[in-house]
């Protein structure tokens, strides 16, 4: 059985300079198949409530969906590293609902770490988790949970302000105990500074190779979800249109009676079958 990874590695890994993969699963057959290609980290997202919920955004999610879908990752046994992200409101109103969420999150399904958006507006949230216990991912640059103050989805940290205030935002996770931060679009040099002013990894995902990992969402990599296609993903299997394949072939072989054959059924023994018929039943 491979060994399981663990947050020192992750650490390490930064120092060695090898990059830290990192994709997204909800569910077991997901985790199952993210471990067995040698990913480091799996996220459960809150991605989740577009991907696997058919929401317009990551809001809806909740607390119950969060812990259902990762405690799902968690019996499939990973080696990966696990992290749960912390749904929209279920940390930022106060402290002792950050550790309380957090804490449920990882005594209820098993993950290793949670992820919190947001930057020096969330270190008390940070630094309160992480003194409970639990380790801590920060996410900056195009946090999700805030689109609409953010006026949608796009690239941050474009302008000097922008890109000072980033490298503000994660030196004070990084200070108030986060173990790792994911930068989402944001310009690759902007994002590469901020990695190597950081101690810890940076993991981005739209923020170019100066990234110490990247991360992308199990659905884009292999073309489950939708049809627009953001600048910085890219697709390594059209999953979707293998799958639908696979489905019309299944459901025109049993309309023309070519499934299920022989093969596929099991033989009745012919005195049982004739003993059937004339039962008089
Ligand atoms: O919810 C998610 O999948 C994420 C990644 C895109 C980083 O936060």
């Amino acid at each position: 059985m491979k060994k399981r990874m663990s947050l020192p590695t992750l650490l390490g890994m930064k120092k060695e300079s090898r990059p830290i993969t990192m994709l997204t699963a909800y569910n077991f057959w997901q985790a199952r198949l993210a471990d067995e290609a040698g990913a480091d980290m799996l996220l459960v997202g809150d991605s989740l409530g577009m991907v696997e919920h058919g929401f317009p955004g990551t809001l809806p999610v909740t607390m119950e969906m969060m812990i259902t879908h990762c405690s799902a990752v968690m019996r499939a046994q990973p080696a990966a590293f696990v992290v749960g992200d912390m749904p929209f409101m279920s940390y930022e109103a106060c402290d002792l609902d950050a550790v309380t969420n957090a804490g449920r999150m990882v005594k209820e399904s098993g993950v290793d770490a949670v992820k919190i958006e947001g930057g020096i507006d969330r270190v008390d949230r940070i630094s309160a988790i992480v003194k409970a216990g639990v380790a801590v991912v920060g996410h900056i640059g195009l946090t999700p949970q805030s689109v609409t103050l953010l006026g949608g989805y796009r690239v941050q940290g474009k302008d000097e302000a922008g890109a000072r205030k980033l490298l503000r935002d994660a030196l004070a996770i990084q200070d108030a105990g986060a173990f790792c931060l994911v930068l989402e679009c944001v310009p690759d040099g902007v994002a590469e500074v901020i990695s190597k002013k950081l101690r810890i990894p940076t993991i981005g995902i739209g923020a170019g190779p100066g990234c110490d990992g990247q991360v992308l969402v199990f659905h884009d990599v292999v073309t489950l979800y939708g049809s627009f296609k953001p600048r910085f993903v890219k697709r390594y299997l059209d999953g979707g249109d293998r799958i639908r394949e696979g489905l019309k072939g299944y459901v025109e072989e049993v309309r023309s009676g070519v499934f299920p054959d022989d093969d596929h059924s099991f033989a009745a023994d012919p005195a049982v079958r004739a003993a059937l018929e004339d039962s008089g039943l």
